[in-house]
C-alpha cells in the first residue's frame, strides 16, 4: 500500500448519483481505511447503508459547493456523466474554497469525449485509434447529408452529437429511414440541441465490450473489463435499456486481444489528452467492439458503466480511496491492481413495462433476508419510506455473484431475485447466455 503521508487521516467524501453504480461506488468506497464520513447525493435506499443520504441536486453546482464547505469535503466522486460535461469540474477549481478538494471525473474539455460524439471521432482520428469512418452535418450541410445517406452501404449508423439520455444512437436498415431519421435530428430536434449537429458512421459487425481506466492524466490502471446485456428479453431481443445484466471477466477479452486494446486504443487516448493539453483525473470508459481479431472503439464515456461497475468493483481489491488519491497526485505509475479472479455477474431486475412507461413507488419485499456470501445487491430505483424500501426507477436493484463458472453466478443471482419480491419485477435469466 501507497504511504500517502499526512494524508491518511479519514476523509469526508461526497459521491454525486443515484443508480446501481453508486451504490457500488459507495459499497466500495465505504470499506476504504480513508473514507468517514461519506455523503451520497441524492442516492438511494441502498446507499443509505453505507452512509449519509443528503438531497441535492446533481447539477446545482452553487448548492453542491456550499454542502462542501459545509462539511469539509475532502473528495468529491462524480457517478454521472451530466455534471461532468456541464463543469462541475471546473466549477470547483474556479472557487477558492473547493480548489484543494481532491475532484474524480474530468473537467469539461475531458468530459466532451462523451458530451460531443464530433469531438469523440475527430479525436480518436487525430490520435490514430482505430473506429468506424463517419462524417458530420449540421444543418448548414444538410442536403450534403441526405446525398450521402442515399449511397451509404446498409445499416448506417446515426448518432446525434449531444447527450441523449443515452438514445441518441440510432442504426437505419434503409435508405429511407435513415433520412427520415436524419431529418428528425436536424430539423425536428429530436434529441434537442444535441442534435444539431449528426454523426453518421459506418455499421460494425462484430461483438463488443467494456473496458475501463483510472488515469491521472499521465499514467493509468486498467480495471476489469465487463460485457453489458442491453436489450430487455432474453436472447438480446426487443428495445434497448440501459443494462440488464453484465459479465466480468469477459471471456474472449484475451490477454493478447487486451494488448492490442492497451496499444492501439488506451494508451493513444491517454497520450492524447495530454497532448491536446486536457487535464483528466477519473474514469474512460472504452466501448469497444471486436470485429474479428481486432478492437474498434465505438464510444467514451467520461465515467464508470451501469451495470458493469456492479460486477468490476467487487472484483477490484484496491482500496478504491487510495486509488483516487493516487490519481489526483499523479501516482498511478506507482499503484497494482488486485483483481479477484472469480468470475463476476450480476442480474438486474426492472420494473414492469421498463424501458416504457412504468409505475413507481411499489414495496420492495425480501430485502431484510440477509444473502449468501457470494452475493450482493445493489439498488438502483428504489427510496426508503418510514421501515420499507419503494420501487422508483425502471431499473430497480441487481444482484452481483461469483462463482467459479457464468453458469453458477447466474444460478446464485437468480436464486436471491427469487427472494425478492415487488410488483411488476421481470428480470433476465440468460445473462451471459453466450458463455455458458
Ligand atoms: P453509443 O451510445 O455510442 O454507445 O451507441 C449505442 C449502441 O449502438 C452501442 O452500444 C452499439 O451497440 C451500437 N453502435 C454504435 N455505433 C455503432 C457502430 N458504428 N457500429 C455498430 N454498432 C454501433
Ligand atoms: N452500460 C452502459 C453504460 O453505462 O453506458
Amino acid at each position: 500500500m501507497l504511504n500517502f503521508g499526512s494524508e491518511t487521516e479519514p476523509m469526508n467524501i461526497l459521491l454525486l448519483g443515484s443508480g446501481g453504480r453508486e451504490h457500488a461506488l459507495a459499497w466500495k468506497l465505504n470499506q476504504s481505511v480513508w473514507t468517514n464520513p461519506l455523503y451520497i447525493a441524492p442516492g438511494n435506499a441502498g446507499t443509505s447503508q453505507c452512509g449519509f443520504n443528503v438531497d441535492l441536486d446533481i447539477n446545482d453546482f452553487e448548492a453542491i459547493g456550499k454542502f462542501c464547505e459545509k462539511k469539509q469535503i475532502e473528495m468529491i466522486v462524480v457517478g454521472p456523466e451530466e455534471p461532468l460535461v456541464k463543469g462541475l469540474g471546473d466549477y470547483f477549481k474556479s472557487k477558492l474554497s473547493l480548489e484543494k478538494i481532491y475532484f474524480i471525473g474530468p473537467s469539461a474539455d475531458g468530459a466532451r469525449l462523451e458530451g460531443s460524439k464530433a469531438f469523440a471521432k475527430s479525436f480518436m482520428l487525430n490520435h490514430g485509434i482505430p473506429t468506424a469512418g463517419y462524417k458530420e452535418f449540421t444543418i448548414d450541410n444538410y442536403e450534403e447529408g441526405v446525398e450521402w445517406l442515399k449511397s451509404s452501404e446498409l445499416p448506417i449508423v446515426l448518432k446525434a452529437d449531444g447527450l441523449a439520455a443515452g438514445k441518441g444512437v440510432v442504426i437505419c436498415q434503409s435508405q429511407v429511414e435513415a433520412i427520415a431519421e436524419f431529418e428528425l435530428m436536424i430539423h425536428r430536434s429530436k434529441f434537442g440541441d444535441a442534435s444539431k449537429k449528426v454523426v453518421v458512421e459506418e455499421f460494425l459487425e462484430g461483438i463488443e465490450l467494456s473496458v475501463f481506466i483510472l488515469t491521472d492524466g499521465k499514467n493509468y490502471i486498467l480495471l476489469p473489463e465487463a460485457k453489458d446485456y442491453k436489450r430487455i428479453g432474453e436472447g438480446d431481443k426487443g428495445l434497448n435499456t440501459g443494462g440488464m445484466g453484465a459479465v466480468s471477466p469477459v471471456p474472449f477479452a484475451s490477454p493478447s486481444f487486451m494488448k492490442k486494446v492497451e496499444e492501439r486504443i488506451i494508451k493513444p487516448t491517454v497520450n492524447g489528452l495530454a497532448k491536446e493539453g486536457i487535464d483528466y483525473k477519473g474514469f474512460i470508459f472504452f466501448g469497444l467492439i471486436k470485429v474479428k481479431e481486432e478492437p474498434y472503439l465505438i464510444e467514451y464515456n467520461c465515467r464508470l458503466g451501469d451495470p458493469e461497475t456492479e460486477v468490476i468493483l467487487p472484483r477490484l481489491e484496491n482500496d478504491l480511496v487510495g486509488l483516487f488519491i493516487s490519481a489526483c497526485n499523479q501516482e498511478l505509475d506507482q499503484v497494482r491492481i488486485a483483481v479477484d479472479e472469480r468470475i463476476a455477474v450480476t442480474v438486474v431486475a426492472v420494473s414492469e413495462g421498463y424501458p416504457s412507461a412504468y409505475e413507481k413507488g411499489h414495496i420492495i419485499e425480501g430485502l431484510e433476508v440477509p444473502v449468501a456470501k457470494d452475493s450482493l445487491v445493489f439498488h438502483s430505483g428504489t427510496r426508503p419510506e418510514g421501515s420499507d424500501v419503494l420501487t422508483n426507477g425502471g431499473r430497480v436493484l441487481c444482484v452481483t455473484s461469483f462463482a467459479e463458472t457464468v453458469y453458477e453466478a447466474v444460478e446464485k443471482s437468480r436464486d436471491v431475485l427469487e427472494g425478492i419480491y415487488y410488483e411488476g419485477i421481470y428480470f433476465r435469466r440468460d445473462i451471459g447466455h453466450e458463455f455458458l
